[in-house]
């Protein structure tokens, strides 16, 4: 039944998905324990409490409120990914007028915010969202989900320099969780060589990479990040950006721990 009492529209509507299912989706509880809270009249669509957990709702229509907040499912929220050029900051507002990352993107939601920050001299992937639990969730350690850059630096880590990032090294807020690293390539310049070194960690600590191969003997000159969460940066230049897709949207919830629930039935 939707809202008016009628039975559910066929295609060519506004699609609709049962309340207790949006509610799900939207993380509040699992399908039954959204069928109870339902039933408790905790719930209200567009203002007024419904107590039918079979009623449909239509997402990024109907206002669903739960214990008088809003749900929302991930088909409401705004997911960007940017390929963060170089000399911008990852900041609302700069009081010295230097470019912000949130230019590069026209008409975002005031909402949307960078998932965690690439410093100015940093390239690479940077998701925007408003989708809070999710953002909240891609950064906290306690997911551990990896982030993946590629460094050129001076010289070429040898297996000691490689060994030492591998079990953590200690910088000067404490030792780094253990990386993956290997180096790419090396190449000569005029008195000496350059590596483009791939290193993967779970952290996010301030400038932690250039501190980390700074610590090893091998300074940083150039940072890109390649991958984050299990997506890959696919925009090759500087400054371009895409909407994710919906099935990217999907997998980087479940990655994050989201939607356990939502595929059965
Ligand atoms: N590590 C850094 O050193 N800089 C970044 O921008 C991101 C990770």
């Amino acid at each position: 039944m939707t809202l008016d009492g009628h039975p559910d529209p066929g295609a060519g509507s506004a699609p609709m998905v049962r309340l207790n299912r949006y509610m799900a989706r939207a993380g509040i509880a699992s399908r039954r324990a959204s069928d109870e809270l339902i039933r408790a009249g905790a719930v209200r669509v567009n203002g007024k409490v419904i107590q039918e957990p079979g009623l449909s709702v239509r997402p990024g229509l109907d206002h669903v409120e739960v214990e008088g907040r809003t749900a929302r499912v991930p088909d409401d929220y705004e997911y960007i990914v940017l390929h963060k050029p170089l000399g911008c900051l990852v900041t609302k507002s700069d009081p010295q007028g230097r470019p912000l990352v949130y230019a590069c993107v026209p008409g975002l939601r005031a909402g949307t915010v960078a998932v965690g920050r690439l410093d100015m001299d940093t390239t690479g992937l940077l998701l925007l969202t408003d989708d809070g639990e999710l953002a909240f969730r891609l950064l906290h350690p306690r997911f551990g989900l990896w982030k993946r850059y590629e460094a050129v630096v001076l010289g070429r880590p040898d297996e000691a320099a490689l060994t030492r990032l591998r079990q953590g090294v200690q910088l000067d807020d404490g030792m780094t969780a253990p990386a993956r690293v290997e180096v790419v390539e090396t190449w000569p310049v005029e008195h000496g060589c350059r590596s483009r070194v791939s290193l993967e960690i779970h952290e996010g600590r301030k400038r932690q990479v250039r501190r980390m191969l700074r610590v090893v003997g091998h300074p940083v000159r150039q940072l890109t990040r390649v991958a984050f969460a299990g997506m890959a940066l696919d925009l090759p230049e500087p400054g371009q950006w895409r909407r994710l897709r919906a099935d990217e949207v999907v997998a980087l919830r479940r990655r994050a721990g989201l939607d356990q629930d939502t595929d059965h039935g």
